[in-house]
């Protein structure tokens, strides 16, 4: 790849891999004059909240020239990017200094003046097509499904997102666009698969041989994978869509579980689940579902683990006892929004789900804390 690289930059380190208030502002505040009217900031404030769509805006289009797949050759300037690229000299640079002010491209100065360009290492696999938690199957998810959805949200609150008939509806985006989103959300399994191992372990779950894990709707497989690799002796079977499965059995190769990942194809509504699972997994299933058929879908769980089998759901699960204005709480409901605009689905509170496992003879035994979800653990009664 012809890329003008400028090695004398060295990859940043500036780019915040934190929570997202160390975001960098875009609105100045201490630039108001004493006695700004409070309608003023406030309009300031929303209007930052407006240009949210800049964001994936410039991403986006980064994404799709190819930009962070040259960047990850090396630096560049605009004018060794454009060349890449084959796209025009100016709007390169718009691109890139949009991308460097939402930190995702660090901008320095080089010898000769020009403005060089860094996409940080820790970014390179976050653009990769095929990197195990790169963020491109989002992307494109969105470009294909988010951007048209949200126009329609306002539509959705009017009549419900309901069927002709009246019916509530369930989020469901197709096949196709699933095979793109499932590859770009594995980044969130990491920090719930080491929660619920641990968790597990300390209530005295332990995988011994023979013991069989169900992830139902499992997408990529990504948690039963890593499970895997937590409890050696451990059996999983996932179970998803005909064009899902096979992502979900290379990806056992990749990590090495191959052996004992066993992709089933099936619909998860009507085919049997069969019996005896000593884990049923439910990650990212719930918040696309009505409260009636998640209630159906506790009671098919249910009957699926074994007499001390465990039921864990991952999802976004708004707990009103753990506070208003709690990160996860805001995030979950933005999430609820986001169900809307694509046709159904909700993000349920803990007192849904309690009744729901009431409902199918279960109890909650655990509700833990991960970055941007709930995992709720449950029992046979
Ligand atoms: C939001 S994704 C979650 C995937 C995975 N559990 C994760 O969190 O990464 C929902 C998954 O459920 C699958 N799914 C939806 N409806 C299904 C059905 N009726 N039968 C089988 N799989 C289904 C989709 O194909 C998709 O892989």
């Amino acid at each position: 790849m012809s890329v003008t690289t400028v090695t004398t930059v060295a990859a940043s380190a500036r780019i915040s891999v934190e929570p997202s208030a160390n975001l960098t502002p875009l609105v100045d505040t201490s630039r108001f004059p004493d006695g700004s009217p409070g309608e003023v900031r406030a309009a300031h404030r929303l209007y930052e909240h407006l240009i949210g769509m800049w964001a994936p805006g410039v991403i986006e289009a980064a994404q799709d020239l190819g930009a962070f797949a040259a960047l990850t050759e090396g630096p560049a300037t605009a004018a060794g990017l454009a060349e890449t690229l084959g796209t025009d000299l100016r709007a390169t640079r718009v691109l890139l200094d949009g991308l460097s002010a939402y930190d995702i491209v660090e901008r320095t100065r080089g010898t000769d003046g020009q403005a060089v360009y860094t996409l940080p290492t820790v970014l390179h696999g976050v653009f990769a097509p095929d990197g195990i938690f790169s963020l491109a199957g989002k992307i494109g998810h969105d470009r294909n499904v988010a951007w048209h959805a949200w126009r329609h949200l306002a539509g959705n609150v009017r009549d419900g997102a309901r069927s002709t008939e009246g019916e509530q509806r369930l989020n469901q985006i197709s096949e196709e666009d699933y095979t793109s989103l499932v590859r770009g959300i594995n980044f969130w399994a990491p920090p719930i698969v080491r929660s619920l191992a641990e968790e597990l372990r300390g209530q005295g779950w332990t995988s011994g041989a023979g013991r069989k894990l169900l992830d139902v709707g499992c997408g990529t497989g990504i948690y039963s994978h890593l499970l895997l690799g937590e409890f050696p002796e451990l059996e999983a079977a996932g179970l998803d869509a005909e064009r899902i499965i096979p992502i979900a059995d290379r990806q056992a190769a990749d990590l090495g579980v191959a052996g004992r990942f066993h992709g089933r194809t099936g619909d998860f509504w009507n085919d049997d689940w069969g019996t005896g699972s000593d884990l049923a997994l439910f990650v990212n299933i719930f918040h696309l579902q009505t409260p009636e058929s998640a209630r159906d879908l506790m009671l098919k769980a249910s009957k699926s683990v074994s007499d001390d089998g465990v039921i864990a759901i991952a999802d976004h699960i708004v707990d009103e006892d753990g506070g208003e204005g709690t990160t996860q709480n805001r995030f979950f409901r933005l999430f609820a929004a986001s169900m809307l605009a694509t046709g159904g689905g909700d993000a349920f509170s803990v007192q849904d789900y309690d009744q729901w496992l009431s409902d199918a003879g279960l109890r909650r035994v655990a509700l833990l804390d991960t970055p941007m979800h709930r995992v709720l653990l449950a029992r046979h009664a």
